[in-house]
């Protein structure tokens, strides 16, 4: 790497540090002590578990780690270490009250800054730091807390304290895109080998052969998903697998999370305000068993997450894998909604740029979507740079969410990102679409 390059690394590991330091600060600075201090809800942890988090992750692996560096808080890493203490149980623990750990955030960022500048990141040096590697998964580290706690806040009683513009129309051509597009049979490239900030799930890469499928153009619609409640759908035995049933029953599912009918229209209260339900925004807030049991009683299924990927990085026209369904370049405001610029959705049909070369929109950004299959490693996966991150999760019990929704930062989405849930979940912003195979004859 020449030292123009090496440089330009640096200010973007800066600037990324930044971003989601501003962003960790604006979900926080908006409460006072008590809202921070309060679990909102059982399956969160209090804002100023995350904070003080944020900050105990960074000084394990920029401090610590990357710089060599003495310990600076040793006495919080049990505390804030996420497999000592289930999510229930952190405000019971002796927390950094929001003051202290603000201050502690600051000065682990002092010394992580530090370590940045006297710290080598040529390509071919070790793994953790080459390419900024470490730097890159503590600003997405980060970032996924700043959407962890935006989902914190969405499950919050009380007044709106955070506020975002709408997203723009949808534009005219999108009551008019075909409902599915085709994606060939045919390989592709799945996962990464070289992309330089790609997590260790996400790699290496390698071929994954598919037979033809179709795939929605777009997310399913608050108005689509209303016309499966209509209709019966949660009460239909037929739509649902018998995990499915029970969860249904035992949580009493009837609609999404914060949903409710007020008379005969569907309102729902997003981040402390209650409004109608917009029909062509897509949904939010279902978890895996809903997703499943609407893509049967639609005649579809959900996508595997091959089946995503292909669709989203494909490029049929030189047989590559791209990082975007759009091309390579980063994502701007005209290509997907991310980086909680809005606070929901756009609308169905939103982002023509960010197309990808069959016509589906919105695979980036907007909602999680979530895929038919569990969470598995990649052949050759390796643990890097530890198992708590990817590894201890693999398995049935998790399904694969991908794309990314409003709330994730675009340093931590790409076509390779993959994210996990338990199918129960619906706090986290998760949405879908749908699938089915083609038939032979619809494959040209
Ligand atoms: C990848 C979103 C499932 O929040 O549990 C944060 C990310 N890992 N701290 C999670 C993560 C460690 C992780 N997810
Ligand atoms: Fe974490």
């Amino acid at each position: 790497m020449n030292q123009h390059d090496s440089t330009d690394l640096r200010t973007r590991i800066a600037a990324a540090l930044e971003t989601s330091r501003r962003r960790t600060l604006g979900l926080t600075d908006c409460l006072d002590e008590d809202g921070l201090k309060a679990q909102h809800s059982p399956l969160m942890s209090p804002l100023v578990w995350d904070l003080a988090h944020i900050g105990n992750q960074e000084e394990l692996w920029l401090v610590r780690d990357a710089g060599g560096r003495a310990a600076i808080r040793p006495d919080l890493d049990h505390l804030y270490d996420a497999f000592q203490h289930p999510r229930a149980d952190r405000p019971a623990l002796p927390l950094l009250d929001p003051e202290p750990a603000r201050g502690y955030l600051r000065q682990v960022r002092e010394q992580a800054l530090e370590v940045l500048d006297g710290t080598a990141l040529d390509p071919d040096g070790p793994p953790l730091l080459a390419e900024g590697f470490v730097f890159g998964m503590i600003a997405q580290h980060e970032q996924q807390h700043d959407e962890t706690m935006l989902a914190t806040h969405q499950l919050r009683q009380g007044p709106a304290v955070l506020d975002a513009p709408a997203p723009p129309a949808a534009p005219a051509d999108a009551a008019a895109l075909p409902t599915e597009v085709l994606v060939p049979a045919g390989p592709f490239t799945m996962g990464t080998s070289t992309d330089p900030w790609a997590l260790d799930n996400e790699r290496p890469a390698h071929t994954v052969e598919l037979p033809g499928y179709w795939l929605d153009t777009t997310p399913v619609t608050n108005a689509a998903y209303q016309e499966f409640i209509a209709d019966g759908g949660y009460r239909d035995p037929r739509w649902w697998t018998p995990a499915g049933l029970r969860h249904r029953e035992q949580a009493g599912l009837s609609a999404p999370l914060f949903w409710q009918l007020d008379g005969d229209t569907w309102l729902r209260r997003r981040f402390g305000r209650t409004e109608p339900v917009p029909g062509d925004e897509p949904v939010v807030h279902v978890c895996w068993y809903e997703a499943d049991a609407y893509a049967r009683w639609a005649g579809r299924r959900l996508p595997s997450e091959a089946e995503w990927e292909k669709a989203a990085r494909l490029d049929p026209a030189t047989g590559r894998s791209r990082r975007y369904p759009w091309g390579d370049q980063e994502p701007t405001a005209e290509h997907a909604n991310l980086g909680q610029r809005h606070l929901q959705p756009a609308p169905a049909g939103s982002y023509p740029l960010g197309s990808a070369p069959s016509g589906a929109r919105q695979l980036i950004g907007d909602v999680w979507e979530w895929t038919g299959s569990d969470f598995a490693p990649y052949p050759g996966f390796n643990a890097f740079p530890y198992k708590e991150y990817s590894e201890v999760f693999f398995g049935p019990d998790y399904k694969v969410l991908r794309g990314g929704a409003f709330g994730v930062d675009p340093v931590a989405c790409r076509g390779t990102f993959r994210n996990w849930d338990y199918p129960i979940r619906r706090q986290i912003f998760s949405g879908f679409r749908t699938a089915r195979d083609a038939a032979p004859s619809e494959l040209g």
